[in-house]
């Protein structure tokens, strides 16, 4: 039997770098592997965890199918759908939140960082976020989860909910494991942290033009080092240097080292490298958005799809649990 994938993109806005080298290409990775059957959704309803537009959201689930499709993700390979399409996912998560405790859900370091940041939207569906997260997961049987090291303790949650779940009720599910890529962390042009879509001038949007992407990379801070330390603008350059420009690496690293490197060179190089990988993406996106009667089809098909999977491993908890 053929093993499954499953991850999701979060619906909060346009796909950028990050996504495109923690997940995106783990994703397309294991669609091409014939030993893998792949489930790839958008989390719409992860989407709502955190304060959001409505006509946002809307467009976003849409615009996200769109994205998958023009980086190379085939509807003829993978299960390509929308998560609140199929309703047994907020289902099992509720069953699931019943072997979850309170306190191990607030300990979680992504649940204190978005209470921190929003203070005002501590919410139920904040501190489930994880149980859902599991659910998505749980209901395909997936045993890999192509995802950025950021949701390690995410995937934690999972396993020690399907070894709950197995221990108490008898059920199947497979401990997922992450699949990693070689991009699993990316840093913020910023400097500090990591590129994220909250946090303003720290990404590149997939979408962006050769000049804007230039314009953001020229401003990421190397400012003048002393010694042979490199500051953290420059380590996110060197990172971004392996992923695109790896046969160049040495050399800059040469030019750094002998006090001659022009940072601006370095960058230039990056810009144009980046844009290179981006740009065939951004005139297959172009294409697919003229035709929404397709992307409105392979929608429909995803969610019935997946809908008959998710409705026998729904099946079988509520039999092993007795709500049936
Ligand atoms: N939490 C993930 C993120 O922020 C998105 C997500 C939701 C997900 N459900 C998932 C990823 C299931 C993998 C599998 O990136």
């Amino acid at each position: 039997m053929k093993k499954r994938v499953l991850s999701g993109i979060r619906a909060t806005g346009r796909l950028h770098l990050g996504n495109y080298l923690g997940a995106i290409k783990g994703m397309i990775e294991l669609q091409n592997n014939p030993d893998y059957e792949t489930f790839y959704m958008v989390a719409d309803a992860h989407a709502i965890t955190t304060p959001f537009s409505v006509e946002e959201l809307r467009q976003n689930r849409r615009e996200i199918i769109i994205d998958y499709l023009a980086v190379g993700l085939d509807p003829e390979k993978s299960t390509l759908f929308i998560q609140s399409q199929v309703p047994p996912h907020f289902e099992l998560s509720f069953y699931f939140s019943s072997v979850t405790t309170i306190a191990r859900m607030m300990h979680l370091p992504t649940y204190k960082e978005k209470v921190k940041q929003y203070p005002k939207n501590n919410t139920m569906a904040l501190l489930n976020y994880p149980i859902l997260m599991a659910a998505d997961i749980l209901l395909y049987k997936a045993n890999l989860v192509p995802v950025g090291i950021d949701q390690e303790p995410h995937l934690e949650v999972a396993r020690e909910i399907a070894r709950k779940m197995n221990q108490i009720y008898g059920t199947t599910f497979p401990e997922p494991q992450r699949f990693a890529t070689k991009g699993e962390y990316i840093p913020s042009l910023t400097g500090e942290g990591k590129m994220s879509k909250s946090v303003e001038g720290s990404y590149i949007n997939l979408t962006d033009s050769l000049d804007e992407i230039r314009k953001k990379i020229r401003s990421v801070p190397t400012a003048s080092v002393v010694g042979k330390e490199m500051t953290p603008g420059l380590k996110t350059l060197f990172i971004f240097a392996d992923l695109f420009i790896p046969n160049e690496v040495e050399k800059y690293k040469k030019s750094f080292t002998d006090g001659t490197l022009k940072f601006v060179e370095l960058k230039d190089a990056l810009a144009e490298a980046i844009y290179r990988e981006l740009k065939p993406f951004q005139e297959k996106r172009k294409q697919i958005a003229s035709d929404l009667a397709y992307v409105e089809k392979v929608i429909k098909n995803g969610a019935q799809k997946a809908k008959a999977v998710a409705q026998e491993t729904l099946k079988e908890v509520k039999e092993k649990m007795g709500l049936s």
